[in-house]
């Protein structure tokens, strides 16, 4: 029996069984099974037995064969690999042709690499990309790569730009990653966002969690259209953008709303908000890294569908609405969240681990909270687990639509400092109330609350 035991043994022993195994007449499975557990081919392995099964009619099979063919680090394979990734009809293939070429390391491969920046498949022009990052020194290649500047795939062009972004010098001035201004540390500020962010430095923030007003679908906010609402969201996120620190993430909680019809002669209007916001986030260089769902119980929301139940015609179809979004976006950087990671000390690392169970999947079951005040609330448990996943201990963490505070008393408990925003004088009494109610809050006798023109003194005499 074929075992990869056996398969071992032979590729080690006896090139000769192997060759008959490897004959393009056997059936796929077994040739598959037989290339997909070759491993590490030893140095004496003869190739040929590879060479028929690179135009086999089935396109696992081939993309097998090149891919051991690659394994062979023999230069003389360069020219059969050369026509297959410009021949093969499998895009596939083509990439793992362009793979096995650049995991030669041969200089010669070089004019072969350099002919593939111009394939018309992205998927090609990656591979070829990432074999000659090997010589980025070469002052040729460098040329090359240089061109893909202008490339119209964007990943092609992330790549360039992060190989050949100048090295950033290091500014002692600069705060460290982990630190943020001691005059936002656990302030609760009365007025409009946007006038209170002009006196926050750039880079001051680790991470924002908001629920913005849900255009005028509740009592608390009026735009004159929902473009001025967008544009006014759009402002305040370019700021969170800016006063955010490297590669740190911002979270969205939004949902599409509906506002009531005008009267039975009209239809109810549905505002896709998230959807909306998502390409102006993009814009400004946030980087989209996920939706969770947040999903309530059916008996929290308003039904959409009782008389659809009672006369059953198509087209008048409405579910109800449970669930809400939190879109994941990071601030753009070419560093990878390791580098996040490495900016805190070991101890702050162990203690800001998430322990316990852990949500898996991207739905999140949350009770909704109700509030005597307010009327719309983020549930605690809400802000938690995103503190907990998206922060450290010790992080600045901002809401710029405070509402109740409840982003606040969240991050207090979880041992973050918080900075929240919020126009509506009520609101401003209620988190006022709700923080002093709090009794982790009142141990904790740190937190200022302040009017905006005193932020405003206060910012600018520091
Ligand atoms: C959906 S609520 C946020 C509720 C909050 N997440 C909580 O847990 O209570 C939006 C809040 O944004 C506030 N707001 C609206 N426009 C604002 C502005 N320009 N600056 C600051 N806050 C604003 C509203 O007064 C409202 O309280």
């Amino acid at each position: 029996m074929l075992t990869k035991e056996y398969i071992s043994k032979l590729k080690n022993s006896d090139n000769g069984v192997l060759n008959r195994l490897l004959t393009p007449q056997r059936d796929p499975s077994t040739l598959g099974f037989i290339l997909n557990n070759l491993g590490r081919l030893p140095s004496n392995f003869d190739g040929k037995c590879l060479i028929p099964l690179t135009i086999h009619n089935n396109d696992k099979i081939r993309l097998l064969a090149v891919k051991n063919i690659g394994k062979l680090s023999d230069d003389s394979y360069l020219t059969l690999l050369d026509r297959i990734s410009g021949d093969d009809n499998n895009t596939m293939v083509r990439r793992e042709a362009i793979s096995s070429i650049g995991r030669m390391r041969s200089s010669k491969a070089i004019p072969i690499l350099i002919k593939k920046l111009i394939d018309l498949d992205p998927k090609v022009v990656i591979q070829a990309v990432r074999a000659l990052l090997v010589f980025k020194n070469n002052s040729k290649i460098k040329k090359e790569l240089l061109k893909l500047k202008v490339h119209p795939n964007e990943l092609i062009k992330n790549v360039i730009e992060k190989e050949f972004a100048p090295v950033k010098k290091y500014d002692p001035s600069k705060p460290k990653h982990k630190e943020s201004p001691d005059f936002l540390k656990n302030i609760v500020v009365n007025g409009d966002v946007l006038s209170i962010l002009k006196y926050v430095e750039n880079e001051s923030i680790h991470l924002t969690f908001t629920s913005p007003p849900y255009y005028n679908a509740r009592d608390y906010s009026i735009y004159q259209s929902y473009k001025e609402y967008l544009e006014f969201l759009r402002d305040v996120f370019k700021e969170v953008f800016r006063i955010t620190k490297e590669g740190r993430f911002f979270i969205l909680n939004t949902s599409p709303i509906i506002i009531p019809r005008v009267s039975r002669q009209h239809s109810s209007k549905r505002y896709p908000i998230p959807f909306d916001i998502h390409p102006f986030l993009i814009e400004m260089g946030w980087e989209f890294i996920d939706d969770i769902v947040w999903v309530k119980p059916k008996a929290s929301a308003k039904d959409r569908n009782s008389s659809f139940r009672q006369h059953r015609k198509p087209l008048a179809y409405k579910p109800t609405a449970v669930t809400e979004y939190l879109m994941v976006y990071r601030k753009k950087t070419h560093k990878l969240i390791d580098w996040n990671i490495k900016q805190y000390d070991y101890k702050t690392v162990q203690e800001s681990k998430v322990l316990g169970e852990i949500d898996k999947i991207n739905t999140w079951n949350v009770d909704p909270t109700f509030d005597k005040i307010h009327t719309a609330v983020f549930p605690v448990e809400l802000c938690n687990k995103v503190i907990q996943y998206y922060s450290f201990k010790g992080d600045l963490v901002f809401d710029p639509f405070g509402g109740s505070g409840t982003f606040g008393k969240s991050a207090l408990n979880l041992e973050r400092f918080f900075f929240l925003t919020e126009i509506s004088p009520k609101y401003f009494q209620r988190i006022k109330e709700n923080i002093n109610q709090s009794s982790l809050f009142s141990n904790n006798n740190q937190t200022r609350f302040l009017y905006y023109e005193d932020f405003k003194v206060k910012a600018t005499r520091r």
